[in-house]
């Protein structure tokens, strides 16, 4: 086995605190993964909508103007004590990067474990206050590659889009496959008492 490998594995191992209780597991996984798909179906249909009506440059557009606004909506619905973002090592919007090593070191985890072709499962981090809930989000669709592929496959319109947009953008040069970030849950521990 690699040395990276059991890095990452015994990263996993020490998330799953083993003080935190069986129980306690079972409703941050319920209530991380509700969470993220509610992030989720606020999301992609929208987008899908958007690209089968007026193309890729427009919905890139939309993507940059409503993805946070959505998000912000769907943030509000979620019970109090609940929070969700995307997140990503590669982030094209600044406001979507790691806001600190824990995170990086997942996301890096999560890379890790991919490129040596171990199946993804969420990740739970218990902090002080609250616990947080990682999803793995992967390249699945070769739709997702026309915004964040490489040359040969980025739309060439959405690309110019982002130049403009975002001069510092990371989220290109992916592959089917990759791991694009991950959806994080924050769950305040009195949520779950
Ligand atoms: C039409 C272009 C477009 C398509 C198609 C697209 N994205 Fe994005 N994506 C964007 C834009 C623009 C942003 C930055 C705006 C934001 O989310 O705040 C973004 C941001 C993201 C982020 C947040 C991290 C970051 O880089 O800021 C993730 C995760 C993501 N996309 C995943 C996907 C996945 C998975 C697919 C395929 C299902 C996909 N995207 C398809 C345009 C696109």
């Amino acid at each position: 086995m690699k040395k990276g490998i059991i890095l990452a594995l015994t990263l996993s191992a020490t998330l799953f605190a083993s003080n935190t209780q069986e129980k306690s597991q079972h409703k941050i996984m319920k209530i991380g993964k509700e969470s993220a798909k509610t992030l989720f179906k606020a999301l992609e249909p929208q987008l899908k909508k958007k690209i089968k009506k007026e193309g890729f440059a427009k919905a890139s557009e939309f993507c940059a103007n409503e993805a946070q606004k959505l998000t912000i909506e769907v943030n509000k619905k979620l019970q109090k004590g609940v929070s969700v973002k995307r997140i990503s090592l590669k982030n094209r919007n600044p406001l979507n990067a790691p806001v600190n090593t824990n995170e990086e070191s997942i996301l890096k985890a999560f890379d890790l474990l991919n490129s040596s072709s171990v199946k993804l499962k969420p990740l739970i981090e218990e902090g002080t206050n609250s616990y947080k809930f990682y999803k793995p989000l992967l390249i699945k669709k070769g739709v997702c590659l026309k915004c964040h592929g490489d040359e040969n496959t980025i739309n060439k319109d959405a690309k110019e889009f982002f130049n403009k947009k975002y001069p510092n953008d990371k989220a290109i040069g992916y592959k089917i496959n990759d791991v694009r970030g991950a959806i994080v849950v924050e769950i305040n521990k009195k949520v779950i008492k």
